[in-house]
């Protein structure tokens, strides 16, 4: 039997993590008809999934929406957008609401850990960087697993939710791509290549809606999962939409320094336990370190405690700084991070006992393309969600745990806005056919080292040049190697039938020079953007983004 090449769904929805899930089963809540997903991996092979920490919702009678939005405007460094920061954090108890009630997402109660008087379940709330609250709703240390597996389950519930996996997004189809005009820009779907049989198939639909999370891969030392390589932000780029603030990319403090494992978070939620940040100066003794950096000391901003470790690690010749958690039981330990305490055990270390090893490591992107805060691009019927849109939640330095917040949020003010407009969306549904992708005149490489030597090269230069701290220079030598690679996959690309490595590739070298093409329009230090040429913040461009659009024609 031959597949459909052409395959027709009301929404579309590019990515599987918890944007993505969470946008189908909006969708499928508030609009009529079908709607598919795909997603290049498993159904859960996603970054959403690796979260540890949990959602930041103001849901204790001790604290307030105002108390919230002042922390993420203080972490995002004058550079929020406050209406859509308010929104998304005022709509944030209702979500939860939903995931508890509707979906099945079980979240930690303080009877689970032993800790209610009053006989009351209360929900366990944790502290992270930033937080003046304890306000953060967790699953252990799995929440992403745990949200992640819920969604999924009710997802498969829905006979009108169509889950395509090992189906890779190529890009979007939209008037402008087919010439039809720049103005008045709609969406009608996507070509998505069917990584196992190598076809690439049409998938049309009313409404777009990508969720396909960050691009850590962009950087070597990342806790991302091997899906983030900024397909979402390449392809909107493509498609001429325009792309902000990407130079805002947040190191997290503290992956796990081991040579046996790789990418492995240690959660600031241990932070928010009372976890100190210490350097050994001297072999054998630990000392704490931020008091030097900020008066929150090892509970600062992100952006601060990432800088401040790679400050010292420079300075002192270190490999790794260190994580002390010795002053909290075992018991309580192995009960309240279950996952991170059993990865280092098995590694030799009993964090009751040891100071855990720790470097700063690329974890989330706080630019993307640039939307309103329900996700609507601009372009009729595409819409960004996750981690993949800037609404301006973050600013220049997200708040911890308000990324999770952001997935639950957004989709459903994402699918209220689609139904409100589902009579336009279809009077502009094309009258004219959309030609099958095109491979012209591409053959199968035999050279397929070009992919994996670009990859490294892009993820090593990017780790050196565009990292924590920048400098003119440095940002110039990353240009300069960009293009080169930009120019060689541009030919590699139309020369040769494409794989999911090779659109994986395209994606990564898009938005390093994305990153790198935004991190040189900033002439300032602004929390994550920290270039040693401009060492102060300018209040000139407070609340002023980068945006970057692609040229028409492309
Ligand atoms: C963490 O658990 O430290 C990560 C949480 C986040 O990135 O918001």
């Amino acid at each position: 039997m031959t597949e459909k090449q052409e395959l027709y769904f009301d929404h579309l929805v590019i990515g599987s993590g918890l944007a993505g899930l969470s946008s189908a089963l909006t969708l499928a809540e508030t609009c009529p008809g079908q709607i598919a997903i795909v997603t290049k991996g498993n159904i859960d092979d996603c970054n959403s999934r690796l979260a540890q920490g949990g959602i930041a919702c103001v849901t204790d009678s001790q604290d307030s929406f105002a108390e919230h939005l002042s922390d993420t405007l203080y972490a995002g460094g004058n550079l929020c957008n406050r209406d859509n920061a308010l929104k998304i954090i005022q709509a944030g108890p209702e979500r939860i609401k939903w995931l508890t009630e509707k979906i099945g997402t079980h979240f930690t109660t303080k009877a689970e850990l032993g800790e209610t008087q009053s006989g009351k379940d209360e929900y366990d709330l944790a502290r992270e960087g930033g937080h003046h609250k304890r306000r953060i709703l967790h699953a252990g240390d799995i929440t992403g697993e745990e949200v992640e597996r819920s969604l999924i389950a009710a997802c498969e519930k829905n006979p009108r939710i169509h889950v395509f996996t090992h189906h890779i997004a190529v890009d979007l189809i939209t008037k402008a791509r087919m010439a039809k005009g720049q103005e008045n820009d709609i969406c009608y779907g996507a070509y998505v290549l069917d990584i196992r049989t190598g076809s690439v198939k049409t998938f049309r639909a009313l409404t777009t809606s990508i969720a396909t999370g960050g691009c850590g891969k962009v950087y070597l030392c990342t806790c991302n999962s091997d899906v983030a390589c900024g397909a979402g932000v390449a392809m909107a780029y493509r498609a001429f939409a325009p792309i902000a603030n990407m130079e805002f990319f947040q190191f997290h403090p503290t992956l796990l320094y081991h040579p046996k494992v790789k990418n492995f978070l240690i959660s600031e939620a241990l932070r928010g336990e009372g976890g100190t940040l210490k350097m050994q100066y001297t072999r054998g003794v630990y000392t704490e370190f931020m008091q030097n950096y900020h008066e929150m000391k090892s509970l600062a901003p992100r952006d601060v405690v990432a800088r401040a470790i790679d400050s010292e690690l420079k300075r002192t010749g270190q490999p790794c700084a260190y994580l002390d958690m010795t002053h909290k039981s075992e018991a309580f330990l192995r009960k309240r991070f279950p996952r991170i305490f059993a990865q280092c055990y098995e590694l030799g270390i009993n964090i009751a006992e040891t100071p855990i090893p720790v470097v700063p490591g690329a974890h989330f992107s706080c630019g993307g393309v640039k939307t309103e805060v329900n996700g609507f691009t601009g372009i009729q019927g595409l819409y960004a969600v996750g981690e993949t849109a800037c609404t301006g939640l973050h600013g220049a330095n997200r708040l911890a745990s308000n990324s999770l917040l952001e997935t639950i949020v957004m989709p459903k003010l994402a699918s209220e806005h689609i139904a409100a407009n589902l009579d336009n969306l279809r009077k502009a549904a094309p009258e004219f056919p959309i030609p099958a992708w095109s491979a012209g005149n591409a053959t199968n490489s035999d050279e397929l080292v070009v992919i994996s030597h670009n990859w490294d090269e892009i993820r090593r230069f990017m780790w050196d040049y565009v990292g924590i701290v920048r400098t003119d220079k440095r940002l110039e030598r990353a240009k300069r190697r960009i293009v080169n690679i930009q120019n060689e996959i541009h030919k590699y690309y139309w020369d040769f039938h494409i794989t999911s490595d090779l659109v994986e590739l395209r994606n990564i070298a898009t938005t390093a020079e994305l990153i790198i093409d935004s991190a040189m329009l900033r002439h300032e230090s602004r929390g994550l953007h920290y270039n040693a040429d401009y060492p102060e913040r300018n209040p000139e461009l407070d609340g002023v983004d980068t945006v970057v659009r692609k040229p028409y024609p492309y």
